[in-house]
């Protein structure tokens, strides 16, 4: 099957069971998606399909269609990072990084659907992510800054 991955058709051989992120880490060598619980529960695998944050190790990949896939290696654009990620960046937003790219996804289709979040709206809407390394402030004030434009003062 073929599966709209960052933009550009891809060719994988994915089973009845084969879940997106088996596709995208071992099909199609994108590894920013991590493997975490298994179970929907941790978020680290977290990519956008049609805009929206999906959990790619509880998605089949049968289900996708033609549906546009985006993880954390096509979100830059023209060489430029997102502003979620370069707010990510400014602000020291995590330690060993393994949350973040499902953090960054999140939070990208968050902006999508509120602008201009409250930091409720950053706690609500991020809630269900683990960061195993508790960089949660940073990440909330990462979030309300890129939603501000980007850097700080
Ligand atoms: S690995 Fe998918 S939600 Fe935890
Ligand atoms: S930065 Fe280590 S798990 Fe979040």
């Amino acid at each position: 099957m073929k599966l709209n991955v960052n933009g550009k058709l891809r060719e994988v051989d994915a089973g009845e069971h084969t879940t997106l992120l088996s596709v995208l880490r071992h099909q199609l060598d994108l590894t920013g998606a991590k493997p975490g619980c298994g179970e929907g529960a941790c978020g680290s695998c977290t990519v956008l399909v049609a805009g929206k944050p999906v959990r790619s190790c509880i998605t089949l990949a049968s289900t996708i269609g033609n549906k546009p896939v985006i993880t954390i290696e096509g979100l830059a654009r023209n060489g430029r990072l997102h502003k979620v990620q370069q707010a990510f960046l400014d602000g020291g937003a995590f330690q060993c990084g393994y949350c973040t790219p499902g953090m960054i996804l999140e939070a990208v289709a968050l902006l999508e659907e509120r602008p201009s979040p409250t930091d409720g709206d950053v706690r609500r809407g991020m809630d269900g992510h683990i960061c195993r390394c508790g960089t949660y402030p940073r990440i909330v004030d990462a979030v309300l800054v890129a939603a501000k434009g980007g850097r700080r003062g």
